[in-house]
């Protein structure tokens, strides 16, 4: 794969966190069963992917799996775990061959075992790959993130491990499950809501947001390119004003 593609001009986000949404709809609107909007879905996130990796991008999340979808019906629920397990295994060789590494975020203790071990068998072989994070968020809810990073210091600052008064941002963020990732800089929602629902709460605080009426499925190249040059024209101050980042 080429290392940047031709179209694209300005600066790039360092990591792209993706709401996948509309694959139901999709479906629907063609009549279809909703597992085929989840089986069109996973072939837009083989060309997410491919795309990220070739621009050079070293970090996409993609929100795969919420808490909240275990309350879909079962047989929604078990088809979406054996489309993930297939993806995972046709993958391995393209992750292998373009130095991608999988990570997986999420209470994934509740995935069932042969998700969780194709999971641990593809995040184990691609480990020493350094070129791309493809982060795939599973059973992954962001309250209940911070919840368990809150109850970790709680428990430190009881045993007297830690100062309450010294806690720091970076302390916080150490405890999250994405302790080793940056913080995403653009977030992508399709399928036109404009909600966060629960993704990345702590990590998104300054992202740039981008809402898309297209549905996961009839997601493009052309239009994750579009979006990348739109957040390239973007002009992010983290709270600063526009004259003083010139000083920069
Ligand atoms: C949201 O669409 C999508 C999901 C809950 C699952 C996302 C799964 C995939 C894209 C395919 C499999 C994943 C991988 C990583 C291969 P929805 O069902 O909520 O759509 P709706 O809002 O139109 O009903």
């Amino acid at each position: 794969m080429s290392s940047r593609a031709a179209s694209l001009s300005g600066a790039l986000p360092r990591h792209v966190a993706i709401i996948m949404d509309g694959n139901g709809r999709w479906a629907k609107k063609r009549l279809l069963n909703r597992v085929r909007g989840h089986e069109k879905g996973a072939e837009t996130v083989r060309m997410v992917v491919r795309a990220t990796r070739e621009l050079g991008i070293g970090h996409l999340t993609l929100y795969a799996f919420s808490t909240e979808n275990w309350q879909r019906p079962a047989s929604e629920v078990s088809a979406l775990m054996i489309l993930l397990t297939r993806f995972l295994n046709s993958e391995k060789s393209e992750l292998l061959e373009n130095g991608i590494r999988l990570e997986a975020i999420g209470d994934l203790s509740r995935l069932p075992e042969k998700v969780l071990n194709t999971l641990d068998h593809i995040r184990g072989v691609t480990a020493g790959n350094r070129d791309m994070v493809l982060t795939l968020a599973l059973s992954y809810g962001a309250r209940e993130e911070i919840l368990s990073a809150v109850r970790g210091l709680a428990a430190d600052a009881a045993a007297g491990r830690l100062d309450p008064a010294g806690i720091t941002e970076a302390d916080f963020a150490s405890r999250l499950y994405t302790a080793k990732t940056p913080d995403p800089d653009l977030l992508i929602r399709t399928s036109g809501e404009m909600r966060i629902s629960n993704f990345l709460l702590w990590q998104a605080a300054y992202a740039e947001l981008f809402f898309t009426p297209t549905l996961w499925p009839d997601f493009s190249k052309e239009e994750y390119l579009s979006i990348l040059n739109d957040y390239a024209a973007r002009e992010r101050r983290f709270g600063r004003t526009g004259d003083q980042l010139t000083e920069f």
